[in-house]
């Protein structure tokens, strides 16, 4: 008998499709593929230049379980200019990406039978990671009147005496949205009353458009900044999707705890992407703002392209690489004789029909909603759009 809670978590559903229009690739089917969650630039140069550096330099052994001070210092200050938050180095863990963060923390404050309220749409692990560590992930569910950002009212609903803690990511993974200041500062007061921790996923904080700000909801005063475990790391925003560093800033008291867990299970991260992720955040910016400005240039376009679509619906993002569409309209038509129920149907049918890879919502809890990435050319993108189009259009 294998474990029960291992067999309890879920695969990826975004898995499905990849695997498919991967194996399509490989039979020479010409798929355009909207599903990566991954910048589709390269490291930019002088941080590829550092990690060669570091290797030639014998940066190649153990470093400490929770990062290098040099790399945690670099984090330091990033939080200080950027987001307005002072921590010192023993408040800072380093781990192999994000998501390994986001575990950390969850082991760190879970017993068995914690609730962690996650709004919906979310990020697909994040219920699995609170299963994984004996929780109890609660589903909250949010309005497109809110354009899907959980209110204190939707959370309220949902908080009981075992709520321990809340996922808040934002910029949000699927849907693009972007909390302001004062929906922050409500959440956070609701939390400070109910003594709820915030676990604050901040990784596309970089990637926002037109006049959006993005607010760290632990600046606002010292009792949500002790309630806030920040998220976050340079995958997204210097396209180092594969070198694995994220990080996170806590109380002393959280780090120190997710440091031991850390020291047992990893060790400290990959030294060399280490001394790479100290380069991305201290050297020059200006790679940022050319890829998030690529990144807007298709985010425009295809907004206005799907939304001309019929019975296609694009929440406009105001942050992340991605549209989240309401398929709504579209939903209970068939193509070629099928029927199309959900958003599982339609993306089967699109990438089986027209080569076209999407991701179903039903991952991200919202199954009457596809998610399209624009981290891909332009040039895919509008042929991808084109297939989708006529895909739409031979509905019935
Ligand atoms: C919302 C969100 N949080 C965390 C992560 C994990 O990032 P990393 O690659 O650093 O593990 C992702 C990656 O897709 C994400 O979308």
């Amino acid at each position: 008998m294998l474990s029960k809670k291992a067999l309890g978590v879920s695969p990826s559903p975004t898995m499905a499709i990849e695997d498919k229009a991967k194996t399509m690739r490989s039979q020479g089917i010409d798929v355009i593929g909207f599903g990566a969650g991954e910048p589709d630039f390269d490291t930019p140069p002088h941080i590829r230049e550092a990690a060669i550096k570091a290797i030639n330099e014998g940066h190649t052994r153990y470093t400490p379980a929770s990062g290098t001070l040099e790399l945690k210092e670099a984090i330091c200050h990033k939080l200080k200019s950027d987001n307005g938050l002072d921590y010192n180095p023993g408040q800072i863990v380093v781990s192999n990406g994000a998501k390994h963060s986001l575990f950390n923390v969850l082991a760190a404050l879970l017993n068995p039978g914690d609730e962690v309220l996650i709004p919906v749409p979310y990020w697909v692990s994040n219920p699995e990671l609170v299963k994984l560590n004996d929780g109890v992930p609660v589903a909250v569910e949010t309005s497109e009147k809110n354009r899907l950002k959980a209110s204190v009212e939707d959370l309220e609903k949902h908080r009981t005496a075992k709520t321990k803690a809340l996922i808040l990511n934002s910029p949000c993974n699927p849907s693009g949205q972007v909390y302001n200041e004062d929906e922050l500062k409500a959440i956070a007061d609701f939390c400070i009353k109910n003594n709820i921790y915030v676990i604050a996923d901040e990784i596309y904080e970089k990637l926002i458009y037109d006049d959006t700000s993005h607010y760290s909801i632990a600046s606002f005063n010292k009792q949500i900044k002790d309630l806030t475990i920040v998220v976050n790391g340079v995958s997204k925003t210097y396209a180092m999707t594969g070198w694995r560093i994220g990080y996170t800033a806590s109380t002393t008291e959280i780090a120190k705890v997710m440091n031991t867990i850390q020291s047992q299970i990893t060790s400290g991260p990959n030294s060399i992407a280490q001394r790479a992720a100290v380069t991305a955040l201290q050297g020059s910016q200006e790679c940022v703002e050319e890829m998030r400005l690529a990144f807007d240039k298709r985010r425009k376009y295809m907004c206005d392209r799907i939304n001309n679509i019929p019975n296609l619906e694009a929440l406009v993002p105001k942050g992340t690489f991605y549209l989240f569409i309401n398929l709504s309209g579209a939903l209970g038509k068939s193509f070629q004789g099928q029927n199309i129920e959900n958003g599982d149907d339609f993306a089967r049918q699109l990438l089986e029909s027209k080569k076209v890879a999407i991701v179903p919502g039903s991952g991200f809890g919202a199954p009457n909603y596809v998610r399209m990435a624009f981290a891909t050319s332009m040039e895919h993108i509008v042929e991808g759009l084109e297939r989708m189009e006529t895909f739409v259009d031979e509905l019935e």
